[in-house]
Order: C-alpha cells, then sequence, then structure tokens
C-alpha cells in the first residue's frame, strides 16, 4: 500500500520541534548542534513510539481489536506509549514486563499505573512465552488482544519513522540547513530502520548514525536489513539495502542494558545545564554520550551541522533519581 494509504490513528502533535542548541554546540567546540523534538510528541510525555503507534493502533483498530498487548523492560517507554495510545483510541492494555514488580512504582511505571494498563510481571519467562501466555489468558475472558513486538519494531511501526524523515527533511529544506549526520540512540531497530527507508525515498545521503544502546553492530545490522526491507515492501518502494547503507556505533554500550554510568551521567547534566534539555539514563543519555564522544574525538568539522533526534524516555529519569544525585 502507498504511504499515505495505510491505516494511521492520530495520537502526536507533529511536525515536533527542530531547534539548535547554541549553549551546549559553544560549550562541546565542536559542530553546529541542533535536535529533533520527539520527546515532545505529547503522549504521556512523549517519544519515538508515538509514531510507530499511530500506524499499529491503526492496524489494532482495523482487526476490531480492543486490547493492545505489548513487552519491554520494567521502565519500558513503548510500554508506556502503549498504554497511553490505548487509552486514547478507548481500547485497553496489557503490559507484559520483564522480571518481577519492583517494590518501587515509579518513572514509567507510574504512569502505566495512572493510565489504568493492566500489568503482568514476566519473571523467568521468554519474551515470547510471557506474551503468548498474556494474549492466551485475555482471549479465555473473551477479549480481543492485538499483540505489538518490542519496541513496535516491525514494518508496521516501522513507517512512522519514514514519515519522520520525510517531515524532518522539509523542516531543514524551509530554514534553509542541510544536516551532514543524524545521530540518534538504536535499539530495536524500528527507528533506524524507517529513517534509512525514509532517507533513501526522499534521496537524503549524508549520515543516519545509530548510537547503540544495547546490540553488538554485528548483531543489529542483519536486523536493520531486514525490518528496513520489509518496511520499504510495506509502502510499495522497492528498494536494496546492505550493511552498508547502516551506520551502528556500538561503542557506548558501557555496563549493559539499562546500566547507567559515568558517560550518561555527565551527557545528562550537561544538557540540563546548558540547555534545560532532559535526556534520559537508558536511551538518549546514552547516545548523546556517544555524541560527545565523537564531537571529541574530531569526528566532525566545526562547519558541519549535526541533529540529535531526541527519542523521549524522560520519565526514567525519576526512576534513577538516586544514581543521579
Ligand atoms: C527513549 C527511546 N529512545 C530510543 C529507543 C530506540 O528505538 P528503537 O527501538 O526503534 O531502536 C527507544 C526504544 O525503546 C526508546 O524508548
Amino acid at each position: 500500500m502507498q504511504l499515505n494509504q495505510l491505516p494511521r490513528y492520530p495520537l502526536g502533535f507533529f511536525p515536533t520541534p527542530l531547534h539548535p542548541l547554541p549553549n551546549l554546540s559553544r560549550r562541546l567546540g565542536g559542530p553546529t548542534l541542533w535536535v529533533k523534538r520527539d520527546d515532545q510528541t505529547g503522549l504521556a510525555t512523549g517519544g519515538n513510539k508515538t509514531r510507530k503507534l499511530e500506524f499499529l493502533l491503526g492496524e489494532a483498530l482495523n482487526a476490531n481489536a480492543d486490547t493492545l498487548i505489548t513487552i519491554g523492560a520494567p521502565q519500558s517507554n513503548h510500554a508506556r506509549q502503549t498504554a497511553a495510545a490505548a487509552a486514547k483510541a478507548g481500547l485497553k492494555s496489557a503490559l507484559v514486563l520483564r522480571g518481577a514488580a519492583p517494590a518501587d512504582r515509579t518513572g514509567n511505571i507510574l504512569i502505566d499505573d495512572l493510565i489504568g494498563a493492566e500489568m503482568f510481571w514476566a519473571g523467568q519467562r521468554a519474551d515470547r512465552d510471557a506474551l503468548n501466555d498474556v494474549a492466551n489468558e485475555l482471549i479465555a475472558r473473551g477479549q480481543h488482544p492485538y499483540v505489538i513486538p518490542l519496541g513496535g519494531s516491525n514494518p508496521i511501526g516501522a513507517v512512522g519513522y519514514v514519515t519522520a524523515m520525510i517531515e524532518l527533511l522539509e523542516q531543514s529544506k524551509s530554514i534553509g540547513v542541510h544536516f551532514d549526520a543524524i545521530v540518534f540512540a538504536t535499539s530495536s531497530g524500528g527507528t533506524q530502520s524507517g529513517l534509512v527507508v525514509g532517507a533513501r525515498r526522499a534521496s537524503y545521503t549524508s549520515r543516519v548514525l545509530g548510537i547503540s544502546v544495547d546490540h553488538h553492530a554485528d548483531q543489529l545490522v542483519p536486523l536493520l536489513i531486514d525490518l528496513a526491507t520489509a518496511t520499504a515492501d510495506r509502502i510499495e518502494q522497492s528498494i536494496s539495502l546492505t550493511a552498508n547503507d547502516f551506520e551502528v556505533n556500538d561503542h557506548h554500550l558501557g555496563g549493559g542494558y539499562a546500566v547507567m554510568g559515568e558517560p550518561e551521567r555527565e551527557a545528562i547534566r550537561l544538557c540540563a545545564e546548558t540547555e534545560g534539555l532532559l535526556v534520559d539514563p537508558v536511551y538518549t543519555g546514552r547516545a548523546m554520550a556517544g555524541l560527545i564522544d565523537l564531537i571529541h574525538n574530531g569526528e566532525f568539522k566545526r562547519d558541519q551541522q549535526v541533529l540529535f533526534w531526541h527519542t523521549g524516555g524522560t520519565p526514567a529519569l525519576f526512576a534513577y533519581a538516586q544514581q543521579l544525585t
């Protein structure tokens, strides 16, 4: 189906703002930095999942679902956005969260709870088993669940970042600025796949650079090739993609997924102090730390324009309060 014919349910405020970061640029002494504010999509504190969920919810409603189910880490931004999307469309939500319920229900979990999402703790079960168990339980109750994969990263959701790239390039054209690089956090791959397909569609040939939060590049790139190819197929765009189309920097994995270290802590403080900009401990803080490191290593020239795509995650800050203060 053509892009503009796909089922889509409006959830966010678009286009999201695009603005320069003059104080941060000065402090780092590198290229001119800009930020694309997908942390301001407007859906229960926003984030990159709003764009994916517009298309996923479109499909769910077409399938007459009455409940959205998804899976994630306890502080999953994706789960929180899914719960909010379901609420907005008048559906129920069931969140399958890894591990056991924490004693402290803060950050994203607090918001999940306020929205009225039903939370299921996966314990030791593998993702797929836990999701299946919950889906079966809901079906046995007479509900009609629609299952959304981890991170909303399938060809349906990734289309959200094809449209996001088109949106950015329209904004960039209207202000007369060409971005030499677009830098963002990458994890389950939907954002990067969509951006790369969007870039190809709009003939943007500069860098689209994912800073990996949790996977080594040699694990992630094959997934990105498959997901981006399937995303392009979905919108009837015939393109061939190889590993050369995906730039993944995996030098910032630190202590592992969701383990906040000194680089993330410094990036969070620096963005807050210089720009009043909040990045999060798990995704955008790590990606910003990666960008800062690249700037310190002279990766970009002083006269270049570099865009940081803020993908959200702010509520997780509160879950890390004790490590941040
Ligand atoms: C705040 C934030 N940024 C970035 C990402 C990574 O996006 P993707 O999973 O599409 O690679 C996520 C995914 O959960 C996220 O929550």
